[in-house]
């Protein structure tokens, strides 16, 4: 049984993607608009947008910080006017440095809290009452947050990354018990490493690396599936969701062995 309504055909859907000017939410975006939907890209950065939008007829580009509260109001009002309705948001903005206990900067773990969480929460504002509206009508709508397997648990380097992942994962879970018995899907993606800007400064080998093109297919077949979890690739992510289930002790000393913290 599929928690969410399966998506299986695109035609004339509207996505809006905030996080979409580079890495899996451009890849994502590109492969939607190819599966015929009419893509909305969000960033900061609106030269890149506008190279998207040159590059796939019939999408737009709004410019916006994803932690500015009226300019995501503006936006979703923006789209929905236009489309006449909002058909799928997805939240995939975020940022990622390094760090330690040993290093503690509280301005970068603030920054984290601020664009990969309260985004977040911020796009739930200006996006929820359309989508509510939408249901009420019984035309339906779907919210995808994008996490990550470092929000399962404690990970090295992790400090200021993996507690927005987390709050990230228990907010879709929480947005799927309300939303989902009015018709709305609701879905949390959690990749293992991508390459992209985000993992570009990693200095060490990242396990079962997969390209942005190949993150957005599995997240496409995801959202076709009528999944909540979308976890990616298979052969990382399993194991990471095994360990979820050990003691705090072996967990930790299964950690501490395969990272050599
Ligand atoms: N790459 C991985 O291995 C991996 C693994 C698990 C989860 N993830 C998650 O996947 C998502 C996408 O990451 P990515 O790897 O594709 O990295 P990326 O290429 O760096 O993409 C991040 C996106 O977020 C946007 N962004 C950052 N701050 C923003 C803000 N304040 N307002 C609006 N947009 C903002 C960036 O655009 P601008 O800079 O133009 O604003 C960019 O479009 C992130 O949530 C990340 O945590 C990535």
């Amino acid at each position: 049984m599929s928690l969410n309504p399966r998506i299986r055909d695109w035609s004339g859907r509207t996505v809006w993607m905030v996080g979409a000017s580079s890495g899996i939410g451009r890849a994502t975006a590109s492969r939607l608009h190819a599966l015929g939907a009419r893509v909305v890209v969000s960033a900061r950065t609106a030269a890149t947008l506008q190279e998207f939008v040159s590059g796939h007829p019939g999408s737009e580009a709004i410019a916006l910080d994803a932690t500015d509260r009226g300019a995501m109001r503006a936006a979703a009002a923006r789209i929905a006017e236009r489309q006449g309705r909002i058909d799928h948001v997805v939240y995939c903005a975020g940022t990622y440095t390094p760090m330690r206990a040993t290093a503690f900067d509280l301005d970068v773990a603030l920054r984290h809290q601020q664009v990969n969480y309260v985004g977040a929460l911020v796009l739930l504002d200006a996006v929820l009452p359309q989508l509510l509206k939408q249901a009420a009508a019984g035309q339906g709508g779907h919210l995808s947050l994008v996490s990550s397997v470092a929000g399962y648990r404690g990970l090295p380097q992790s400090l200021a990354y993996g507690p927005t992942k987390a709050a990230l994962i228990n907010l879709a879970e929480t947005l799927y018990l309300d939303l989902h018995a009015k018709g709305l899907g609701v879905s949390v993606v959690n990749p293992g490493f991508v390459e992209t800007p985000l993992t570009a400064g990693n200095g060490f080998r990242m396990p079962a690396l997969i390209t942005p093109e190949e993150a957005a297919v599995q997240i496409v077949r995801g959202w076709a599936k009528g999944s909540f979890e979308i976890h990616f690739p298979k052969r990382f992510t399993l194991s990471l969701k095994a360990l979820r289930y050990l003691s705090d002790s072996l967990y930790f000393a299964a950690i501490r062995r395969s990272t050599g913290v």
